[in-house]
């Protein structure tokens, strides 16, 4: 038995930003992003918030999976920008939603949010501990951003991604994860700094800092060896995937990935034009816009791939 992806959901906000509009605002062009990154449009929240998004993407998840909230006994958010610093996205999305009797915590590893969610769930569903899980990559980035830096906001964008998983015979057939804490530094957003009454600190609010030569380089050398490796795990060759479904940060890195993996491009769907960067939001809501144009058959194999800040990056190969 082992862990299958049952259904999907997501959700991203109602106003699109183009590269256009931000030219409106700000010294870059349309040109400068769209041929550096990929990236057109992103959407960015007015009104809503991380649980506003999350709660819609998981309503459609469970409809897609044909299950009712009360069934749920696990939630695991990957996120870097939830609400509050407590309760937890996964707690607040727990009693939107009526799950009564889920556990619900957050995960904390950025761009492979989602995929350090699915390995948790998929131990804890192995152990026999739980049955099925509700899992979710969101991020309402826009508001960590520094938008007097355009060589970063111009990046990134919001949105929310889920699945619903349970143990079935079909499913996930290899993984792999690891973390380079040593070099976190390249990607980074300092949280608050510590004001108790024995130290005078003033309080500063930071944004998120990258460092993006450095960040690409990890991308393009770490994820086309993790992938390798979860391929040969299974004995699977890298043809015999049907689509790689990887963290949409640039174009670039992913056009890299596929060379190196020599694989054609079309093996690489894309959703970073429309949506930009959304973090731990990227592969959830990338599977659901696949999911939902009827991409994926029954018995296709793919890969899902996330890596991004901590550094970290998790990989998983699964049967759909
Ligand atoms: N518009 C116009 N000009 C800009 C902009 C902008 N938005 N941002 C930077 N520039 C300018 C810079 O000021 C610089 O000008 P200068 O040469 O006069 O000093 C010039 O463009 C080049 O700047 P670089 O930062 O060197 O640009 P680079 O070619 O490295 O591209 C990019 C930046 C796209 C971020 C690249 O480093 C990259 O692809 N990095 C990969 C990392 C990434 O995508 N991170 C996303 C988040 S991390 C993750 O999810 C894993």
């Amino acid at each position: 038995m082992t862990t299958k992806i049952i259904g999907t959901g997501s959700y991203l906000p109602e106003t699109i930003v183009t590269n256009d509009d931000l030219s409106k605002i700000m010294d870059t062009s349309d040109e400068w992003i769209s041929t550096r990154t990929g990236i057109k449009e992103r959407h960015l929240v007015k009104e809503e918030n991380t649980t506003f998004m999350c709660v819609e993407a998981a309503k459609r998840a469970l409809a897609n999976a044909n299950m009712s909230a009360e069934d749920i006994e696990l939630i695991i958010v990957g996120t870097i920008t939830g609400d509050h610093v407590t309760p937890s996205a996964a707690c607040e999305i727990q009693a939107a939603i009526g799950a009564k009797k889920a556990v619900a915590f957050d995960v904390n590893a950025a761009c492979s949010g989602f995929l350090f969610a699915l390995h948790t769930a998929h131990a804890y569903l192995q152990a026999g501990i739980y049955k099925n899980a509700l899992l979710l990559g969101a991020e309402t980035l826009s508001k960590i951003m520094d938008w007097s830096d355009r060589s970063t906001c111009v990046l990134f964008g919001d949105g929310a991604g889920a699945a619903v998983v349970c143990t079935e015979e079909q499913g996930l057939l290899a993984f792999e994860q690891g973390s380079d804490g040593a070099k976190g530094h390249v990607l980074a957003c300092r949280n608050r700094v510590n004001n108790n009454p024995l130290v005078n600190n003033p309080i500063e609010l930071d944004y998120v800092h990258m460092d993006g030569q450095e960040v690409y380089k990890f991308a393009v050398s770490t994820v086309p060896k993790s992938i390798s490796r979860v391929l040969e795990k299974a004995g699977v060759t890298a043809e015999e995937v049907d689509y790689y479904v990887l963290h949409q940060a640039n174009i670039r890195i992913i056009q890299s990935v596929a060379k190196r993996l020599k694989l054609s491009e079309d093996k690489f769907p894309i959703s970073l034009d429309h949506c930009g960067n959304i973090s731990a939001g990227s592969v959830p809501i990338l599977l659901d816009e696949m999911n939902r144009k009827g991409m994926l058959k029954r018995g296709d194999k793919l890969i899902l791939s996330g890596f991004g800040a901590g550094l970290t990056w998790g990989t998983a190969l699964l049967e759909w």
